[in-house]
């Protein structure tokens, strides 16, 4: 059985789709600060089947040691923590205690039940501003924010972990952007308040919840002013976690870092006007001040990730746009 922790949030939930249309067993853990148990019942209703769901916190170790005594257990994904770039400058404990020591309180309980095969939601953060795009897992590693610094600790604890105990497969995987939604509709991302990424608020804005999109920095030296980013469609994500798993079961007992991207950029405004032409809805959007702690432009290479996952993200933008706005539409308020 894998245990993901973080389950019911936006890229566990998708994960949790795929593994079981693949034949695994999962177990859910979620604290539910950043997700909601409906969210749960509609991936049931995806796989036709019960999911087990486990509402505790990774920091605490009785909720940990609980779940790994009640579940045959054999493996972890582990997505709980906090994500939020913004709010992790003015809340830097909270992001540590969540993002690290829950880390750390999960490790300690894994130890004891003997499990050794780690799946952690790193990412592209750990690289901050880079030299050169496509970024390789080779790069420099600078995070230029508090969220990429909790990131980056944990893969260290992760590293140190494995020269001490080198039974441990572990694999860190460096997301790029996720976007999209499952194909059907019933799960997408659904952030609470106003949204920090970039296409929640797009999909959110067509739907006339919010009047119009921020464009956070319209000077930056790419084509035309906007930030560039690897958008990587939630199910690429999915099936990479799918291929990541497989390999940590296969107990390699080693550490293996991946990016999960594209291989290519896009600017905000080509993804404003690629769902636009998806939607058919006008975006309205205006251009502001640059965000404290953004990049100016960034993709990952994801060459490392076909070699040794057999792994590549399939889906193209326009099916990034379809779906999310098709999620959207269905579900104009999310899970509420
Ligand atoms: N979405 C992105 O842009 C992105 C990019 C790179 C990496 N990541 C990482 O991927 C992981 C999953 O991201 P997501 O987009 O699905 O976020 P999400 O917020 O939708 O999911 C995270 C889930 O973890 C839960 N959670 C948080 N703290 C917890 C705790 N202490 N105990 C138990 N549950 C807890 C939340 O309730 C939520 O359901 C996170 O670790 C995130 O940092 C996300």
């Amino acid at each position: 059985m894998i245990l993901l922790t973080g389950g019911a949030g936006y890229i566990g939930l998708h994960t949790a789709a795929v593994l079981i249309e693949a034949g695994q067993q999962v177990v859910l853990f979620d604290n539910f600060s950043n997700s909601k148990p409906l969210a749960v019942k509609r991936l049931e209703a995806i796989v036709g089947r019960a999911v087990p769901c486990v509402e505790g916190d990774v920091r605490s170790r009785a909720d940990m040691d609980g779940l790994f005594d009640q579940h045959p257990v054999n493996a972890v994904i582990h997505f709980a923590g906090l994500k939020a770039v913004g709010e992790s400058a003015n809340q830097p404990l909270r992001y540590y205690d969540n993002n690290v020591a829950g880390t750390l309180v999960l490790l300690a309980a894994m130890q004891r039940a003997e499990v050794r095969r780690f799946v952690f939601s790193s990412s592209a953060c750990v690289y901050g501003e880079p030299d050169v795009s496509p970024i390789p897992e080779s790069a420099a590693l600078r995070p230029a924010n508090t969220y990429g610094r909790t990131k980056l600790m944990v893969e260290e604890i992760l590293r140190d972990l494995h020269v001490a105990a080198p039974g441990w497969s572990i694999a860190l995987l460096r997301y790029f952007n996720p976007v999209g939604a499952h194909p059907g509709g019933q799960i997408g991302e659904d952030p609470n308040g106003i949204p920090n990424n970039l296409m929640p608020f797009v999909t959110q804005v067509a739907v006339g919840r919010l009047p119009e999109l921020q464009v956070f920095g319209g000077d930056y030296p790419t084509p035309d002013g906007s930030g560039v980013r690897d958008y990587i469609h939630v199910m690429d994500l999915a099936e990479g976690h799918r291929a990541a798993l497989d390999w940590a079961l296969r107990d390699p007992q080693e550490v293996l870092t991946a990016n999960l991207g594209t291989g290519r950029g896009y600017s905000v405004l080509e993804l404003v006007r690629a769902f636009e032409k998806a939607s058919g809805k006008p975006i309205p959007h205006r251009i502001v001040a640059r965000r404290a702690g953004d990049v100016p432009a960034y993709w990952g290479d994801p060459s490392l990730a076909r070699q040794r996952l057999g792994w590549t993200a399939r889906r193209t933008l326009d099916d990034i746009c379809r779906d999310a706005w098709n999620w959207q539409r269905r579900n104009p308020q999310g899970f509420a």
